[in-house]
């Protein structure tokens, strides 16, 4: 057998951990597959004393994940502390800068210094790996970079979010509000100390710029990403979308097209009976697009220990049997800057209302649609016992800017007694 890839690994929390099994107890199957053993030879967390639960005897200690990202034992480090700066990006640059590959978690790194860390491997001469940082146990980043390589990426829809994707499934299945379910939650310990990483989508659309960066050749732009989390959905809106065969998902959409890069993660309405429709709980989906392929759907656990752990392994035996694939899949310095496209590709929309139930009202919101040019594909007016009726209607394909101008136009009329709920349906 050929020298063992050895491993330096930054951080022994969950993911850490996670790893730290793995290799204890794959050893053999490792070696027999990378055909080289595979070994950590040192670690780095914050606290030297804390019971992990793992025997960490045989591994050689660092305070410092800068230092241990310097050793000349480790042939690639592992960051997985978290954190878009301070030890997770100083221990990154550190190992670049030592001339070892780094594999990665970090989402939240790589969405925001992707595009530096990738050049920085690229001169150094080592790369940069993440499918962990993506949709956790799926091998979304594998996929796409190399199994979809000879195919014009046409989007990427997905489910990248496992917490937002248990609280809207809860909301439905339990008849809470948002609130309930998002307190519930919390205290469960399902959600980021920073629940807002969470449910205001910043997560999943780290996950989803870096997608893009690799579908599209571009560099990675989070900021570009349209965002808006889950906190305003409604169990009316959840109830009535159900009533006309929709669910609601916090839903990542990245497409190019003439008008540019189009990057959205937002709530959006699939139809129920759809792959994306059926998820519940906990799981992501990842749906990929390409000109030669047609449509991949993948779906698994997006985090915990073991499957975050397998997503690192896989990247970290693609080292160990000499497979190097850029960072982004392309050289960096080839990756574009894309021009983020004005607005989202036309799509129909959801529209709820509360009308003042009185003859012509209805009438006047549908003037008013129809002369912004947003065309009504099918109604429903619910029973109520006052005087306002909720009325959802489903629009053919519009620009969101026609229906928020129509919607603007909404108040003055008299008759709409609530401010109105748009939500996109997206094509799935
Ligand atoms: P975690 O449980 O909070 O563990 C973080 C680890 O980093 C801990 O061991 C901590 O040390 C160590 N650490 C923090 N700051 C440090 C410092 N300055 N120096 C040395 N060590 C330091 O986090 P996690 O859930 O394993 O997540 C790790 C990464 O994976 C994050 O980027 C996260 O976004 C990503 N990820 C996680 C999941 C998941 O399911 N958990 C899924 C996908 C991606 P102590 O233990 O001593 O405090
Ligand atoms: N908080 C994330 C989720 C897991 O709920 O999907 C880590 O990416």
């Amino acid at each position: 057998m050929t020298d063992p890839l050895r491993i330096g690994l930054a951080g022994l929390g969950t993911v850490g951990v996670g790893i730290v099994r793995i290799v204890q107890s794959h050893a053999e199957l490792l070696a027999a597959r990378a055909g080289r053993p595979v070994q950590i030879t040192a670690v780095s967390a914050r606290s030297k004393g804390k019971d992990r639960g793992v025997d960490l005897s045989a591994y050689a200690w660092e305070d410092d994940p800068v230092d241990l990202a310097g050793r000349d034992d480790v042939d690639v480090v592992i960051e997985v502390m978290g954190g878009h700066d301070g030890p997770a990006k100083d221990t990154t640059e550190a190992a670049l800068a030592a001339g070892k590959d780094v594999v990665s978690a970090n989402k939240a790194l790589l969405a925001i210094h992707g595009q530096a860390l990738a050049e920085a491997a690229e001169a150094a001469g080592r790369v940069i790996r993440f499918e962990a940082a993506v949709a956790g146990g799926i091998p979304v980043v594998k996929t796409l970079t190399e199994g979809l390589a000879a195919n014009e990426i046409t989007r990427i829809v997905g489910v990248m979010n496992g917490s937002c994707n248990y609280i809207l499934t809860r909301m439905e299945d339990a008849g809470l509000t948002y609130q309930e379910v998002f307190d519930e939650a919390n205290g469960l310990g399902y959600l980021e100390a920073d629940p807002e990483l969470d449910v205001g989508g910043i997560d999943a659309a780290h996950k989803l710029a870096l997608l893009a960066s690799i579908a599209f050749g571009t560099q990675v732009n989070f900021d570009g990403v349209a965002l808006e989390g889950i906190g305003s959905v409604t169990i009316d809106d959840i109830r009535q979308a159900a009533d006309m065969g929709y669910k609601i998902k916090l839903l990542g959409v990245a497409q190019m097209s003439g008008r540019g890069l189009e990057q959205r993660m937002q709530p959006c309405l699939v139809p129920d009976t759809s792959p994306l429709g059926q998820l519940a709980g906990g799981t992501n989906m990842v749906m990929l697009e390409g000109d030669a392929v047609g449509q991949i759907v993948m779906r698994g656990a997006g985090a915990g220990e073991g499957p975050t752990a397998s997503a690192v392994m896989g990247d970290v035996m693609d080292l160990a049997r000499g497979l190097r694939v850029s960072t982004f899949g392309q050289p960096a310095s080839s990756l574009r800057k894309a021009r983020p496209a004005q607005g989202a590709v036309p799509a129909p929309y959801y529209l709820r209302l509360k009308l003042l139930d009185k003859p012509g009202a209805l009438a006047k919101v549908a003037t008013i649609l129809g002369d912004a040019g947003v065309s009504i594909d099918r109604m429903r007016q619910y029973d109520h016992a006052d005087t306002a009726a909720p009325v959802l209607i489903v629009t053919h394909r519009t620009t969101r800017t026609a229906l928020d101008e129509a919607v603007a136009r909404f108040e003055g009329t008299g008759v709409v007694t609530a401010p109105p709920v748009a939500i996109r349906i997206e094509a799935v």
